[in-house]
Parts: structure tokens; sequence; C-alpha cells
């Protein structure tokens, strides 16, 4: 760090930026809970405890990371929060009609202008209660809002957990002369709107980044947010039965995927995502906490399905992602939990 003055003052920054989200984002929510007539379900102390314990490690690290290189510091004030500020009013005019959705149960509420017939089955309905599910410019525009709501201000900060691991892989793998590998080629799958390829594409400018998602407006908003990044090409293809040849990628990353897949669509995607990668490739997969590293906070991740439309989560929590992986061929090297999520790191075998 350059200047210590400067560092103290930016850490005291980034926490009454945190302090001030949590805040706003518990009042939203507790606001919307008493119009929704949904109260908040009932946490254990010990469990409450653990998870403040986590989000506290969570933002330290996110500074230490900062610290030592691994990303810039510039990440840490990366939220757009006048975007979001902007899209606030037409989420809460959403609510009504979300609520109604909820009462009903009705998970097939989507955009009456959408051919479904062209998208997997497990996929045409309304995660989490959504309105239009991922199937709309609205949805696409609410999304990253909504997340960031939902985990009270830290979806952004889990999301660059990924980051620390490439950095490390990019410095094991510079050639000799010192430059990086050349045009190291990084694809993240089901990239929806794009802010982990923005926050990839900030620490490292200089790969050629690959995203695809299902939804094509997701990918539209995708296409906007990665604008000013030069190599940067964005697909609405699905994961399954990825469109590049064997061996094409560097770097696989996908982030908060699987939870949403059927069981057996799961192991295509790592099956998919190891043909992808070239030997010696690197695997960063994150995605919600499960049962296998994070049984302490069990009660909590397991309220998530009850609260929103995630048919495939209960399933999740016990399809440990680092046991997909091995299944695949991939070598796994670490399985870390952050706050609610965990990375996976893992490497195709071969040079
Ligand atoms: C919870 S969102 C996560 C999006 C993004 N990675 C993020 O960090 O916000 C799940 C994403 O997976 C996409 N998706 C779901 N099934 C897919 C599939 N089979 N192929 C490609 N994308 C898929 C959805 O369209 C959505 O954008």
């Amino acid at each position: 760090m350059d200047n210590p003055l400067t560092w103290r003052l930016e850490r005291a920054a980034y926490r009454t930026q945190h302090i001030s989200i949590l805040v706003n984002s518990i009042l939203l929510e507790h606001l919307a809970r008493r119009f929704a007539r949904r109260p908040a379900p009932r946490v254990p102390k010990p469990v409450a405890q653990l998870v403040r314990g986590r989000l506290a490690d969570l933002l330290d690290r996110d500074l230490a990371n900062v610290e030592q290189g691994l990303y810039p510091r510039e990440l840490l004030f990366q939220l757009p929060i006048a975007t979001y500020m902007r899209n606030l009013p037409s989420m809460m005019r959403d609510l009504p009609r979300t609520v109604r959705r909820i009462r009903k149960g009705n998970y097939q509420d989507l955009p009456g202008e959408v051919d479904v017939e062209r998208y997997p089955p497990y996929y045409r309905r309304n995660f989490h209660w959504q309105s239009d599910g991922y199937l709309s410019h609205h949805s696409a525009r609410l999304y990253d809002l909504g997340v960031e709501l939902l985990f009270h201000g830290t979806a952004d900060i889990m999301r660059r957990q990924i980051i620390p691991p490439i950095t490390h892989y990019l410095r094991d793998t510079r050639p000799a002369s010192g430059s990086r590998r050349p045009g190291a080629r990084l694809l993240d799958i089901a990239c929806g709107t794009g802010r982990t390829l923005k926050q990839l594409a900030t620490a490292h400018p200089d790969l050629r980044y690959h995203g695809v998602d299902l939804s094509p407006y997701y990918i539209h908003a995708a296409r906007k947010l990665l604008a000013d990044v030069e190599e940067a090409t964005l697909l609405v293809e699905n994961a399954e039965n990825l469109p590049y040849i064997d061996g094409y990628f560097d770097i696989v990353t996908s982030v908060y995927l699987f939870h949403e897949l059927p069981k057996n669509a799961r192991r295509r995607v790592f099956d998919d995502a190891y043909r992808v990668l070239r030997p010696g490739g690197l695997l960063v997969v994150e995605d919600s906490a499960q049962a296998s590293e994070s049984a302490a906070i069990l009660s909590i991740l397991g309220s998530f399905p009850d609260e929103f439309h995630e048919p495939f989560y209960r399933c999740y929590l016990t399809d440990d992602l680092a046991a997909l992986a091995r299944q695949a061929g991939f070598v796994v090297e670490s399985s870390e939990p952050h706050l609610v999520a965990k990375v996976v790191v893992a490497r195709k075998p071969g040079r």
C-alpha cells in the first residue's frame, strides 16, 4: 500500500459504506416483510453469531486481498449505488405483484410473449419469485439490486472471492519473460448481467473474456456493462452444451448457478466445463454454501427454499460441488466458505 494514511481512510470509508448498505437493506427487508405479512424465519442465536463472524471475516478478507495485491482497491467501491437507487422505486412497485404470485404459488408466471419452449423445463419458472423469471429486460434491470439487498450488500464481495485463485494462477503461469500468458481466455458460465466478469476485467484487464447465459435479456445487460472491456464476447447459450472446441479456455468460472440446476444438469455443466478447459487449466466455482463445509449454518441455508422459489436448492445442499468437480475429472485444490457462499478451486490434470 503506497500511503498508509490514505489506506486507513479508505478502509474506514469501506466499512462505512458496508454499514450503510447493511442498515438500509435490513430496513427495506423489514418493510417488505410487513407488507407481505411474511415474518422473518427465526434464527437460533448461536447460528446468528456464527453468520456475523463469517461476515466480519469476509470484510476483513476483502481488505486483506487488496493489501496483498490480489485485486485492486477500486473493487471495494465499485457498487453502482446510484443505479440501484434509481431502480429501487421500480422494485417497490413490483412488490404487490410479487406478493400475489407468492400467495398463489404461481411459479410459471412468465411474460406471455416469450416462447418458453426454447428453454429447458427447469428454467421455465420465476426463480426467487422474481417477476418474469430471467426472461425480460425488466427482470435484468432489477436483478442485481435484488441480489445485493438479499445478501445485505455482500453479493459482489462474495463474487470477487473467485479472483484471488485466478490471480495466483496467472502469476504461476506467467512466462519467464515476465509478461502474462498471451491472450489467456476466461469463460464465465451463467454470467448473468456480467457483475463477476466486470470485476474480473477490472482486476485482470489483459485477459480475453467470454460469458454465456441462457437469458438473452441478461446477456443484453452484460453487454452493456462490459461495453468498455476490449475483449469480451457474450453469448446466449446453454451451459450444458457449450459452443466451444475442446481445451479452448485457460480459466473457467461460474458464480451462483448450480443451486438453480437439477442434479443431472449440474453434472452436465461440470462435464462440459472440463471439456472446454485446456489441460492444466483452472476452474473456480462459487455458489451457496453446502452441508459439507457449512453444517453449522444449515438451519439458515435450509430456510432459503421455503422463502424463495428455489426448487433445486434442497438437493443442492448435499450435492457437494467439490465432489462434482472430482467426478468430472478435476483435481480439487480447495473448497472454502465465504459467508453464505463457498468457492471451489480445481485444476484439469495435465499441462
Ligand atoms: C442466480 S443467477 C447468477 C447469475 C450471475 N452468475 C451472478 O453472479 O449474478 C443464475 C443464472 O444462471 C443462468 N442459467 C440458468 N440455467 C442456465 C443454463 N442451463 N445455461 C446457461 N445459463 C443458465 C440464468 O439465466 C441466470 O442468469
